[in-house]
């Protein structure tokens, strides 16, 4: 019988490592949004990162570029990391979703949210990389990825920071994703949820001992 969602799980190639992922999933065709994207965007680091940040999916920049987190939303996430005193060395980041969702406004491509069936499709991917990564930590950037990795009942702005058991990795939790810090409405709203978003790292990093 025919699965009714199709998933990347056929490709993970046995012994994987995070090029030999990279150089399958590039061909990944597991769901539709293969048509969309320009190319799939995999995940980005050393294989012995001690943190790995999980987003929702690549951007228009991301897109483009092949890289994630190299728009707007990384170039803050980066800020933050260096004010949280954490090396950008030791960090893997990439997204629940390997390909840009987008629809046409104008000229624009709007970021569109990856469905649930786009997600399980992508999910062995993300899997893979926690195995072969294996970070002590894995924080999930806004609710998308905290959903994917943690479940529906964690709410990220109640519990952004709070670790929770998982079998995933030693120290996991979620916080805000930095797109919507960018989204703020005023100056001094975007400066107050930046300095949030340090403290969060922060507490990461102290957790760590890093
Ligand atoms: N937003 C994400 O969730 N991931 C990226 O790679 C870029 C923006």
């Amino acid at each position: 019988m025919r699965a009714e969602v199709e998933t990347a799980a056929p490709l993970i190639p046995p012994r994987p490592t995070i090029n030999k992922l990279r150089a399958v999933a590039a061909e990944c065709k597991a769901c539709h949004l293969w048509k969309l994207g320009t190319q799939t965007v995999f995940g980005e680091g050393r294989q012995t990162s001690t943190i790995m940040f999980v987003g929702e999916q690549p951007g228009n920049s991301e897109d483009l570029e092949g890289r994630p987190f190299v728009g707007p939303a990384g170039g803050l996430l980066d800020r933050a990391l260096d004010e949280a005193g954490i090396d950008r060395s030791r960090v893997y980041v990439t997204n629940v979703v390997k390909h840009f969702k987008w629809e046409p406004r104008g000229k624009r491509r709007i970021h569109k949210k990856p469905n649930g069936a786009e997600i399980t499709a992508c999910r062995p991917w993300l899997e893979a990389e926690i195995r072969v990564v294996k970070p002590r930590a894995i924080i999930c950037l806004g609710a998308t990825a905290a959903q994917a990795l943690i479940g529906p009942k964690f709410k990220v702005s109640l519990q952004r920071g709070r670790f929770v058991e998982s079998p995933l990795a030693e120290f996991v939790t979620a916080t805000v994703h930095p797109s919507s810090i960018l989204r703020a409405p005023t100056d001094e709203t975007r400066r107050m949820e930046t300095q949030e978003f340090i403290d969060d790292l922060r507490k990461i990093a102290k957790a760590l001992a890093i």
